[in-house]
């Protein structure tokens, strides 16, 4: 085995066979239309029925969702908008392609999610939007984001990219603020391979965004009417969606059962702990991420994540580095350190495991014996039989 090779992929997408999909290729192939037909019209359709929401618009991909949907809310150029910094780089990303600022926001010590008290701080005149994230499926307060968006006067949106099957008091995320983008990435629960979807209860934000996807064309064809994108999903990757979304309730509960063995399995190292779903919210655990405590653990997270890489375990500090602390946003980052305490220690000590819908359980637990063995320092004879076997392909 040469060293560093991963063996244990942290996701990998759970794809149907090739054999249930041939039947519906050949279709969108016999009928010549390859994108934006029926297959998307279902797939939009699906999501509506499933989240109880009145509009879906199938995109290319979540950040092209998250972008048409800023730049259809129309925020004034030069803006500010109050986003978490701990969170994937295309939230802020989609911010600065619309001219809009990202200010940093922390995050809440369990569940990690924007926190709204802190948000409240960091609103000015010049501020336009409030923009959370669900975090690894896990949604923030979002009765505290309502209030916070009503008594000031201002937009509210969500990249919800990882939150496909994520609900907040029994209501299902994809129905809050002005507007939420999905991701269907292949690191998602629901995957179209590549793709995303903008969800939203405004008509009239809707038929904007439906136009924008595709150029910003009016319904006639011709006329431009808004500034837009080439961001139309093709029928092949509605097709994987579709069948993807239909099974959703069984890649949620798979992960359940994965995420119950790591926590039941690594419990016992000292400063270990895991993200928290707070009790009136589901998570569509999208990923399993757990802290070491750099003060107790017996391990930090930078050396476990090198160990397990020598083993072939493939994880991911994530978010790491936080947005403030990303050459892109460094300018705009410079001097908030400070006032982003929990962020900054939650991403220093955070590591994302291996985590997909089909992963087997045999597989958690060859990942929790390294975690173990390199935290306590000793190897099972499983490992040792393992190590044995691998040194002698050297
Ligand atoms: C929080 C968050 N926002 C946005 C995105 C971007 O989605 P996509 O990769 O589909 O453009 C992702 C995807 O990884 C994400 O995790």
């Amino acid at each position: 085995m040469k060293h560093n090779q991963v063996r244990y992929p942290i996701v990998w997408p759970t794809l149907p066979d090739f054999s249930e999909l041939q039947s519906g290729i050949r279709a969108v192939i016999a009928s010549g239309r390859v994108t934006v037909g029926e297959q998307v019209a279902g797939l939009e359709a699906d999501v509506r029925a499933r989240l109880g929401v009145s509009h879906c618009i199938a995109v290319s991909s979540g950040t092209s969702g998250l972008m048409l949907l800023l730049r259809a809310l129309n925020l004034p150029k030069g803006s500010e908008v109050v986003t978490p910094t701990f969170t994937f780089a295309a939230t802020a990303q989609a911010l600065l392609w619309n001219g809009l600022k990202p200010v940093f926001c922390d995050s809440e010590p369990d569940s990690f999610t924007m926190s709204a008290s802190a948000a409240e701080s960091l609103i000015t005149e010049r501020t336009s939007a409030i923009y959370p994230v669900c975090v690894f499926g896990v949604p923030g307060d979002m009765d505290a984001y309502l209030r916070l968006a009503d008594k000031h006067g201002l937009a509210l949106l969500f990249d919800s990219a990882q939150g496909l099957g994520s609900s907040y008091r029994g209501t299902p995320v994809g129905n809050f603020g002005a507007g939420e983008a999905f991701s269907m990435s292949p690191t998602k629960v629901v995957t179209a391979v590549e793709g995303g979807l903008v969800t939203t209860n405004d008509g009239d934000l809707a038929r904007r965004i439906r136009q924008m996807r595709d150029y910003g064309k009016a319904p006639d064809g011709e006329d431009m009417q808004w500034l837009g994108l080439s961001a139309r999903m093709t029928e092949f990757n509605a097709l994987v969606a579709r069948w993807s979304l239909a099974r959703i309730d069984t890649w949620v509960a798979n992960r359940a059962a994965i995420m119950r063995r790591y926590e039941e399995r690594l419990r016992e190292i000292p400063g270990v702990s895991f993200q928290r779903t707070p009790p009136h919210c589901v998570s569509s655990r999208n990923y399993i991420v757990a802290l070491f405590d750099p003060e107790i653990s017996p391990i930090t997270r930078d050396d476990l994540y090198e160990r397990l890489k020598q083993d072939g375990v493939q994880t991911k500090r994530y978010f790491y580095p936080a947005l403030h602390n990303q050459t892109l946003f460094r300018d705009i980052g410079q001097g908030c350190a400070a006032r982003l305490p929990i962020a900054e220690k939650v991403s220093s000590s955070s590591l994302a495991l291996p985590m997909y819908s089909h992963m087997p359980i045999d597989t958690v637990d060859y990942v929790c014996d390294r975690i173990l063995a390199h935290s306590f320092g000793k190897e099972t004879e499983h490992d040792v039989l393992l190590l044995i076997g691998s040194c002698g392909e050297l």
